[in-house]
């Protein structure tokens, strides 16, 4: 019996109300705390860029659902997410052992702020992400609309190690080398800043005090943050979602929501 088989004798005949069923296609380990998968995506499954849905596992008595940003654009025909792996959590310490082949559940209905309705028109998008807050954002980065609203998208990374910053850093890359795309967008609008904080890098510290001391906008060329130009999207740990809505509120620039366009959203990443 194949993998694919295997897993698909493991579902329910019959799915919860509302649940999706996915078939993981690519598991990809970048250390022992980060991972990244690939899934198909049911034909009748709709999102908008940078939105999450809740991801759960089969078996057990209740399944244990969380959100997860969607990390794929939503003209993809698969499904990807970046996932933290916590030994004890009580999804993740399953989740983090799924292999090709595997089911995992997708509740149908996806939602989230960090979509581009939720912001006013500007000039620079600014994207800060620390960890596997970059997932929304490695969708948004694929979508044309992206683009076709943003001079210029700037795409921050923090992490903790080197190693933590691969998935973005190979991502940006097969974006620039990837024709298809080249053709829907011009992928030179893309800035993408790097750093880390414990371990040693050519750029380091959180992102908070790059910003803070300026360095961020020296290091790309760019002018201070300007409430007139600059929008803000902002996924991290609850800390540092706090931490730079600080810093934008302190420049000028205010929150919105799908409902109320501001010139920045914010959204926590998944944490257990
Ligand atoms: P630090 O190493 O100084 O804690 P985590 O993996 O714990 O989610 O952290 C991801 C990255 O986010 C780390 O580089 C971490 O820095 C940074 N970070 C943690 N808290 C904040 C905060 N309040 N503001 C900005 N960056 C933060």
């Amino acid at each position: 019996m194949d993998a694919v088989t295997a897993a698909q004798k493991s579902v329910p005949a019959e799915l919860p109300k509302g649940v999706l069923a996915l078939t993981v296609t690519d598991v990809t380990h970048y250390t022992d705390r980060l991972f990244h998968f690939t899934t198909t995506r049911p034909a009748s499954f709709r999102f908008r860029s940078g939105e999450f849905v809740m991801i759960g596992l089969p078996g057990g008595e209740k399944p244990v659902y969380r959100a997860y940003s969607i990390a794929s654009p939503n003209w993809a025909d698969d499904l990807e997410f970046f996932s933290i792996k916590v030994p004890d959590g009580p999804l993740t310490s399953r989740l983090q052992h799924v292999k090709p082949g595997d089911t995992i559940y997708m509740r149908e209905k996806s939602t989230g702020t960090l979509v581009h309705d939720a912001l006013l028109p500007g000039k620079r998008l600014y994207m800060f992400s620390t960890g596997t807050g970059i997932a929304p954002f490695a969708s948004l980065i694929r979508d044309p609309e992206t683009y076709a609203k943003f001079d210029q998208v700037i795409l921050t990374h923090t992490c903790r190690e080197v190693a933590e910053l691969k998935y973005g850093l190979d991502l940006v890359a097969s974006i620039r080398a990837d024709e298809m795309l080249n053709e829907l967008f011009d992928t030179s609008k893309l800035l993408h800043y790097t750093s880390t904080t414990r371990e040693t890098y050519a750029f380091s510290g959180r992102i908070t005090d790059l910003i803070t001391s300026g360095k961020l906008f020296a290091d790309l060329g760019l002018p201070p943050l300007n409430p007139a130009e600059d929008r803000g999207m902002i996924c991290g740990s609850m800390d540092m979602l706090k931490d730079i809505k600080a810093l934008l509120e302190a420049a000028g620039l205010n929150e919105g929501a799908n409902n109320k366009p501001g010139e920045f959203v914010i959204e926590r990443a998944f944490v257990g």
